[in-house]
């Protein structure tokens, strides 16, 4: 089905950004409906994209964006809440799809897709749990017919504009040494546009049919492994040690208290699980997903390299400031 009008909410963020092109690219009018126009505005000058500024927690707002829409698809997440409790884990994640799913129907908008997390609804993190709770709640629309649903979820994914690789890249560049809790956690990661393409092959399809597709890259690596790669193909001469979980647990609580919270005891909850796919479904999708040591080299490798040049130069005596 080409030509379908798609509203996308958290459609600003780092996946939405890739989707919202591929979806205009494929020959969709998309709207993506952000609390802040400005943050979105890289976007408003993709032909077939229209901005839309929106108070998601207010029906009202939500429902009068969601209009005139043949497909919604929420993109909403966050890694960590400001609380403790987990109330803004159930804000962000619950409540906001339920507001969707109330919004659809009085906007009379039948299809909906679901960007949620693998291992959703497992363990004892906020996160997961108000993962799993939101999948419920999109599921039963399915079963109740008032929907035609689907849901995505990926292990962690990765891109040249990530948080993921691009927070450890930054990490490694300021310290000398990287403490990481939960060194032995395995993970998938997936490349975003591999991500695209399954959101892409899906949308296309007459009925989206309430199928669950857990969405993992070629290769599984631990935490540690991974880290210790990256910073290898940024040319860093940097320690990393894997932390015993006592430690690991304790970082997690220590960093609840940081501005911002880099790193949260609910972040370390997440962590016990492997992010790893039981039923890849990208085979069902007929995609065959790169592995991230075949795919993020084209863009670290190249940091790397220019990091080295520098190096050289500073001690051959010609850094940038005195070369010229
Ligand atoms: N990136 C990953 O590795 C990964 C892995 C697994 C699952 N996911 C899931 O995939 C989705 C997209 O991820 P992403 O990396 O693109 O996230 P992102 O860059 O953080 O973007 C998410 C967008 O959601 C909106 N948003 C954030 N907090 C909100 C809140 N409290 N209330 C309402 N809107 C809010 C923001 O849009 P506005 O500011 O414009 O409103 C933001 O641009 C998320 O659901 C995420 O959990 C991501």
């Amino acid at each position: 089905m080409s030509g379908q009008r798609i509203f996308i909410l958290g459609g600003s963020g780092f996946v939405g950004s890739h989707l919202v092109r591929r979806l205009a690219a494929d020959g969709h009018a998309v709207t993506v409906a952000t609390r802040h126009a400005p943050s979105a505005r890289s976007l408003s000058v993709v032909p077939g994209v229209s901005i839309r500024q929106c108070r998601p927690h207010d029906l009202d707002s939500l429902t009068a964006s969601l209009e005139g829409h043949d497909l919604a698809i929420n993109l909403v997440g966050i890694l960590n809440e400001r609380g403790f409790g987990g109330k803004g884990f159930r804000r962000a994640h619950v409540e906001l799809v339920e507001k969707m799913i109330i919004g659809c129907d009085a906007a009379r908008v039948r299809r909906f897709i679901q960007m949620s997390s693998i291992n959703a609804g497992q363990g004892s993190s906020h996160y997961l749990q108000s993962r799993g709770q939101a999948e419920q709640l999109v599921l039963k629309a399915q079963t109740d017919g008032l929907l035609d649903t689907a849901i995505f979820r990926p292990s962690t994914i990765f891109g040249p504009d990530d948080s993921f690789l691009n927070r450890f890249a930054s990490l490694l560049r300021i310290s000398p040494l990287l403490p990481l809790a939960r060194p032995e956690a395995r993970f998938a990661p997936v490349y975003v546009g591999d991500v695209v393409e399954a959101f892409s092959r899906v949308i296309q399809a007459e009925r989206l049919g309430g199928e669950v597709y857990e969405l993992c890259g070629a290769e599984v690596w631990s935490l540690k492994e991974l880290v210790v790669w990256l910073r290898d193909q940024l040319g860093l001469r940097r320690w990393v040690i894997g932390l015993p979980d006592w430690l690991g647990r304790l970082q997690g609580l220590a960093f609840d208290f940081v501005p911002g919270k880099p790193f949260s005891s609910d972040n370390y909850k997440s962590l016990l699980l492997d992010s790893v796919c039981s039923d890849n479904g990208f085979l069902r999708l007929d995609i065959q997903p790169w592995g991230m040591s075949q795919m993020a080299p084209s863009w670290l490798g190249e940091a790397g390299r220019q990091r080295r040049y520098q190096a050289y130069r500073s001690q051959a005596g010609r850094g940038d400031r005195g070369s010229r």
